[in-house]
């Protein structure tokens, strides 16, 4: 089966780069979030990122006339029934998951494949949650999801090589490139890349080096392009917090284990720059 027509669940950071990317390639999105608030607040992201892209010359603006008439907004799971791939981008939160996945079940048909985008949660777990194990997948993007060029595409011991094949398909149809992994806590990129934030937090704990030494030295050490310290903001405190806490608990390995610093500026709401604060001050730009 062909994908064409295509739901996301969570309009939030990473939801709403994939609704954009998705309909800026030609395919019929929805996109449900639970009020209208947050709707419209992750719809103004979109425009306002296709907006930048029209600034930059980036983008036709007919280009982004189109993308925004292939999206179309929704607060009504119902909404998402007539899709062929419906991808929840919600919060990290199992019990959150288990409601939405089994809600899902009854409203998309059988062959509707249901991928998480889920960054530590099991695939496995979350497939046992329908009847329909063999249709669900893990479809991993990367923040800022229009930039990023990876999609993780994950498969469970359960899952039909068919679904994979197809959503891989599609992953490619949006532009983007992908590789297969099986279903292991943090997939590939996440098992390498949290290790090396949680040392990088370590390393500034111990006073070993500045913010700005230790993000300079693998910035310009490594030519990675932003530091490890700058990049957890970017991706979110609370989040990397949430993904070490979860890949600990499968692993328990101490690389893995949350700094107490990093619990400290979770607790403290210092998220980066979703709160405007973290180990930089994001309300300057560029943050300082
Ligand atoms: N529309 C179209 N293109 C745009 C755009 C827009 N609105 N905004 C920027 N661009 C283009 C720029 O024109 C530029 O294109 P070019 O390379 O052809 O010149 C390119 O995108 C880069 O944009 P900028 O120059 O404005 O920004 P930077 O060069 O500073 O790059 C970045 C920003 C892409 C975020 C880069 O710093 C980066 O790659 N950082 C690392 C991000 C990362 O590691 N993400 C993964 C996080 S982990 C994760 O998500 C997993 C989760 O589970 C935790």
């Amino acid at each position: 089966m062909a994908i064409r027509n295509v739901g996301v669940v969570g309009c939030g950071l990473m939801g709403s780069g994939i609704a954009q990317v998705s309909a800026q390639a030609g395919f019929p999105t929805v996109v449900r979030e639970v009020s209208k608030p947050l709707l419209e607040k992750g719809l103004g992201a979109i425009r306002k990122f296709l907006q930048g892209g029209v600034d930059k010359g980036k983008l036709a603006a007919a280009d982004m006339e189109k993308t925004l008439a292939n999206l179309k907004g929704t607060t009504e799971l119902q909404d998402l029934a007539g899709c062929d791939l419906v991808i929840e981008a919600v919060s990290e939160s199992l019990e959150l998951k288990r409601e939405l996945f089994g809600a899902l079940d009854g409203i998309c048909r059988p062959e509707t494949i249901v991928a998480s985008n889920t960054s530590s949660l099991s695939i496995t777990e979350l497939s046992t949650f329908t009847k329909r194990a063999e249709r669900v997948i893990g479809l991993h993007f990367f923040n800022p999801v229009p930039l990023m060029k990876l999609v993780e595409v994950v498969r469970t011991l359960r899952s039909d090589p068919a679904a994979v094949q197809e959503a891989s398909e599609w992953c490619r149809a949006i532009g983007k490139t992908v590789v297969t992994v099986g279903d292991s806590t943090g997939f590939v990129v996440n098992r390498l890349l949290v290790p090396y934030m949680l040392d990088a937090i370590r390393v500034f704990e111990q006073g070993l080096a500045s913010r700005d030494d230790i993000d300079n030295a693998m910035k310009l050490g490594c030519g990675y392009p932003m530091g490890p310290l700058l990049l957890g903001d970017y991706v979110g405190l609370d989040t990397t917090h949430s993904i070490a806490q979860i890949m600990f608990e499968e692993f328990r390995e101490p690389r893995f284990a949350s700094p107490p610093l990093l619990k400290r500026m979770v607790l403290a709401g210092r998220h980066g720059r979703k709160t405007g604060r973290g180990f930089y001050d994001w309300s300057t730009n560029p943050p300082s």
